[in-house]
């Protein structure tokens, strides 16, 4: 069974709720998701061992939380080259911060990115049917990439 950490940023719990499904769908696929807020991540050793990484944050000034930009300095010593990797977020407008996470997965750490690219979802979507389904199906594309 294939590992995959969801550590995610959330001030008022949309971009939890979307870890939450993604984290289904990595359990639908027959995968392990372990879900982790990075403010409980102390050390790069905690990041070791698991086969795919998806970070999620929110968008606040068009940017990713103070919290994330930190958390990806630890991840940096973490030496995740190779791993399979996504990124999500919830947002209202301009949703920029998966997108900016998922670049810096890509080129900085060298991680294998989904070929689905980042993951924007506005808040008011996420707990509809169609969010739940894309949530959950984005969860699945990365379990089943990093059993492949
Ligand atoms: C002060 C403030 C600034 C925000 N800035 C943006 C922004 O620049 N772009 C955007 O798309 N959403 C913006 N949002 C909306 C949040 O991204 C949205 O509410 C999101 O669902 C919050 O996620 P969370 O519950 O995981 O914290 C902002 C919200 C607040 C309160």
């Amino acid at each position: 069974m294939k590992k995959v950490l969801i550590a995610y940023d959330s001030r008022t719990g949309n971009t939890e709720k979307m870890a939450e499904l993604i984290a289904e769908g990595v359990r639908i696929s027959g995968q392990e998701a372990e879900l982790m807020k990075i403010s409980e991540i102390k050390n790069d050793k905690a990041l070791q061992g698991y086969d795919a990484y998806m970070f999620g944050s929110p968008t606040y000034h068009r940017d990713m939380t103070g919290g994330m930009k930190t958390f990806l300095f630890l991840v940096q010593k973490a030496g995740l080259g190779g791993k399979i990797g996504g990124a999500f977020g919830s947002h209202t407008h301009s949703g920029d911060a998966p997108g900016l996470i998922f670049d810096t997965m890509q080129y900085v750490f060298k991680m294998k990115m989904t070929s689905l690219g980042s993951f924007n979802m506005k808040e008011d979507v996420i707990t509809t049917g169609e969010g739940i389904r894309a949530c959950q199906d984005y969860g699945k594309a990365i379990a089943e990439e990093a059993s492949q």
